[in-house]
């Protein structure tokens, strides 16, 4: 009997060819999540699971799939999967690190330039027919090099955006649960404790997983020791930042600007008050979207799976 597995979205066709020839994969045919009613029912029956960041697998839905023996998440954060419940139940789960790294850096710096330079504006102004002539003081950003550039979160992405910082001419200065000795030799960078990295920085990046520690690590107080002129970018999870803060801050002043990848929720809807303020510019959640790292996460992630089936250990398995 081949193994049953769900996948909660289509991959990349190569992804899907290789899962073919390995089992009987049922895919999720729309563009949307399949809602919760649905991913229990299809997941009490399989061996095997894909999903993505946006399928919450909790555990209730980890108890009922009987047959369950590998969760692959098609991403390198897991923070929509219980993995207490999973591990409780020896399921291993996969994610795929690595190989977003550098797609998900040069979007991080391309927020920071888009933000300081203030392009989103800048671009409706061209498109409205609002440029008239060239103004000295025309849309005045940030600089970007030379900048002090604030790091949260020395893992593999805040590290890919340190170096790409050092092209740039920027100080880099960082906060992270532990040293990156190695960064700070090869870039010079500093470590900082977190209030006096956000008094410090001229641009603050988050590169932090979301957990319960993180979760709301950037609210009201925090915008408050920050910079007027500040930038705030986000490209790790949306949750970390505190939403309503961070209007308020962006309203108030406290802050210059915010270049969001991620938000809280997610999808923003479109009546957001954050759409409404000209120093946000919002992406959707797009940083490791190049044709390149997603086809190579979706292959990972069906090694994940098929490693999973056949009781292997997982070429990326989340520690
Ligand atoms: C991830 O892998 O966690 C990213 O957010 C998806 O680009």
């Amino acid at each position: 009997m081949p193994f049953n597995v769900f996948v909660t979205r289509h991959l990349t066709s190569d992804a899907e060819e290789k899962l073919n020839a390995f089992c009987q994969a049922e895919f999720w045919h729309k563009e949307t999540p399949p809602p919760y009613e649905v991913l229990l029912e299809k997941t009490k029956k399989v061996d095997g699971l894909i999903c993505l960041l946006t399928d919450p697998i909790d555990r209730h839905l980890i108890q009922e799939a009987e047959n369950l023996k590998v969760i692959s998440q098609v991403a390198v954060g897991v923070d929509n999967i219980d993995l207490e419940a999973a591990s409780d139940r020896g399921i291993p789960v996969g994610h795929t690190p690595d190989l977003l790294t550098d797609a998900t850096a040069d979007l991080t710096f391309a927020l920071i330039l888009a933000a300081a330079r203030r392009l989103g504006e800048a671009v409706d102004y061209a498109r409205e027919g609002r440029w008239q002539t060239w103004g000295l003081t025309t849309l005045l950003g940030e600089d970007v090099h030379g900048a002090a550039l604030g790091i949260i979160g020395m893992g593999r992405i805040g590290r890919a955006v340190a170096r790409r910082a050092r092209g740039f001419d920027m100080q880099i200065l960082y906060h992270s649960r532990s040293r990156a000795l190695e960064i700070e030799g090869e870039l010079g960078a500093v470590y900082l404790p977190l209030p006096e990295l956000l008094k410090q920085s001229d641009i603050l990046t988050l590169h932090v997983p979301l957990t319960e520690e993180t979760e709301g690590l950037i609210g009201t107080s925090q915008f408050e020791r920050m910079k007027p002129h500040a930038i705030l970018i986000n490209t790790a999870r949306g949750a970390v930042v505190d939403t309503d803060a961070l209007v308020t801050a962006l309203k108030r002043g406290q802050i210059g600007y915010a270049g969001l990848d991620v938000t809280d929720p997610e999808p923003l809807p479109p009546d957001h008050a954050l759409y409404t303020l000209p120093n946000a510019l919002i992406l959707p959640h797009i940083g490791s979207a190049t044709r390149t790292a997603r086809n190579n996460i979706a292959l990972l992630a069906v090694d994940n799976l098929i490693a999973g089936l056949q009781g292997q250990p997982l070429p990326k398995a989340v520690q």
